[in-house]
């Protein structure tokens, strides 16, 4: 806890922080849990619905995962897996109720959903990346992962949430607005965080060519102009589902490429995860490289 806020307190206006010397005031070194923040800087990419479905993915391959939804106050992963609405997460900020009595548990997944629209917590006066990273640092030894689902946008309690995570993976679109906001976002992680290195996720992939395309477009940027690398984790395609039926097609499993591809997806970051950052079984991508990503 007293780790913590020397961490939150070490950022001031002008200083880029070194990862490495946060990672030693952050983690135990028995440490196994995996953080990962999925994020992108724009609204409405796909972020909880890959949020949900990674979750639940690496929970039905054994793991014990902890999702938490950080948009704090307009909360849709209850709402996507067709929960009633509860506003636990006002209860916890104001310490009514414990962690476990706010989380929603499914096997060994695991939810810490939010408010929806709370004057509550609204008025309530908390930072939220001191209590997220609060609840990190209390309950990792529980977890294999630890997943946030973050709100859109460049705010500090993102942006810190973002930095915090051992791994981020940004979840953008072809839409040529949500590559840049991407590019603000992994801009502004490395200059005023030291944030090097990311993973991508292309979602609402129409075609091959126009996968290719993101793809390259962002990690050469990214890689000329900020010196960061770009794990691709692959594509999503744009889905012809009807509104009210999306989020029980995108999450279900079943035999279909959509769920297949998917697994692909999870298969890759926890390979590259496993690899624990050496650059054996890195997807990171490189111009020259061919490039042999699939949007199945
Ligand atoms: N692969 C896809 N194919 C078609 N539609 C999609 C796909 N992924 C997401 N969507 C659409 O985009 C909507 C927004 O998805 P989601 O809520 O997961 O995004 P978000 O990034 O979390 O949004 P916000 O920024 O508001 O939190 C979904 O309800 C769905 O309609
Ligand atoms: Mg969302």
């Amino acid at each position: 806890m007293e780790k913590t806020s020397e961490w939150l307190r070490s950022f001031n206006s002008n200083q880029v922080r070194d990862l490495n010397s946060i990672a030693s005031l952050k983690k135990p070194t028995e440490k196994t849990t995996q953080t990962i923040s999925i994020t992108g800087g724009k609204g409405g990419v796909g972020k909880t619905s890959v949020s949900l479905k990674m979750a639940k993915e690496l929970a039905a391959q054994g793991n014990k995962v902890l999702l938490i939804d950080c948009d704090y106050n307009l909360s849709n992963t209850a709402i996507k897996l067709g929960l009633p609405l509860s506003n636990t997460f006002y209860d916890l900020v104001s310490a009514e109720k414990s962690f476990q009595e706010c989380l929603y548990q499914e096997g060994s997944f695991h939810l810490l959903s939010a408010c929806n629209g709370s004057i509550d917590l609204f008025d309530a006066s908390f930072r939220l990346e001191e209590i997220i990273i609060d609840i990190m640092t209390a309950h990792e030894k529980e977890y294999d992962y630890i997943l946030l689902d973050c709100p859109a946008g460049l705010s500090r309690e993102s942006l810190v949430l973002n930095a915090y995570c051992d791994h981020r993976i940004l979840i953008v679109t072809p839409d040529r607005s949500s590559i840049t906001d991407s590019y603000s976002l992994i801009k502004v992680l490395n200059k005023k965080f030291g944030v090097n290195q990311n993973h991508l996720l292309v979602n609402m992939v129409n075609t091959k060519p126009q996968y290719v395309k993101v793809i390259q477009t962002l990690s050469e940027t990214v890689e000329n102009f900020l010196g960061c690398r770009t794990k691709i984790l692959g594509g999503i395609k744009k889905l012809d589902t009807q509104a009210n039926n999306f989020d029980q097609y995108f999450l279900a499993r079943g035999k279909n490429s959509h769920h297949e591809n998917f697994l692909k997806v999870v298969h890759k970051l926890t390979d590259e995860l496993s690899a624990n950052g050496t650059e054996k079984g890195s997807q990171a991508f490189h111009p020259k490289r061919r490039i042999e990503q699939e949007v199945h």
